[in-house]
């Protein structure tokens, strides 16, 4: 791993650390922090939690990824699915490949648990390398839907749906 990064899973014990990677991390952009930190409290209190990962650099929380339960149809069957949100690197590791690694590692632990599909709403400049597609997120009707809206199989060699439904966490529902 890059420059002795270490990526990990979250332990209960991270919360404080987490907490703060995120709201670095989103208060560098143009947006400022919308309440992500808070909306991880609340994904975890759901149980919504999938795959929560840290990126630690001298033993210190670099990054941040979490992927949550979704509630997905495809083809008229329910199928495993998790969004990806919040993914947050404090702005002196941005651009160095840490938000690279977390999501890829992310990914593959997805596969572990043999999830089926994951969907993104972010930059379409960004998500694609690692086998987001809208095109194939458009197939799904989603309160997300538009450019920004992105889904991949997680097993490439799977045929994609012709479409369904696809609805995040509650949690995602209480935003304000
Ligand atoms: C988005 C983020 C997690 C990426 O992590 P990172 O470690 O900086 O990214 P990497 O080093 O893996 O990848 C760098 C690439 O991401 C691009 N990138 C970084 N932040 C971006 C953003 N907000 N929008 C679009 N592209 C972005 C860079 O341009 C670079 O692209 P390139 O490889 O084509 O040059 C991180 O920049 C971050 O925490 N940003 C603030 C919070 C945020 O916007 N999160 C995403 C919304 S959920």
């Amino acid at each position: 791993m890059r420059d002795g990064i270490v990526i990990r899973p979250a332990r209960a014990e991270d919360g404080e650390a987490i907490d703060q990677v995120i709201r670095a991390a989103f208060a560098s952009t143009e947006f400022g922090h919308q309440g992500e930190a808070e909306l991880l409290r609340m994904i975890e209190a759901d149980g919504d939690v999938m795959v929560s990962l840290v990126a630690e650099a001298d033993g210190v929380a670099v990054g941040h990824v979490l992927f949550s339960q979704m509630d997905v149809e495809a083809d008229g069957r329910a199928i495993a699915a998790a969004g990806l949100a919040p993914v947050s690197v404090v702005p002196d590791r941005q651009g160095q490949g840490v938000g690279d690694a977390l999501i890829r590692a992310g990914l593959n632990a997805l596969r572990d648990q043999g999830v089926a599909m994951s969907f993104v709403l972010g930059h379409e400049s960004y998500y694609p390398r690692f086998g987001y597609s809208p095109d194939l997120a458009a197939r799904f009707a989603s309160p997300f839907a538009g450019p920004h809206f992105m889904a991949m199989m997680l097993d490439s060699n799977a045929a994609w749906p012709q479409g369904g439904r696809a609805d995040y966490a509650r949690a995602f529902g209480r935003l304000g």
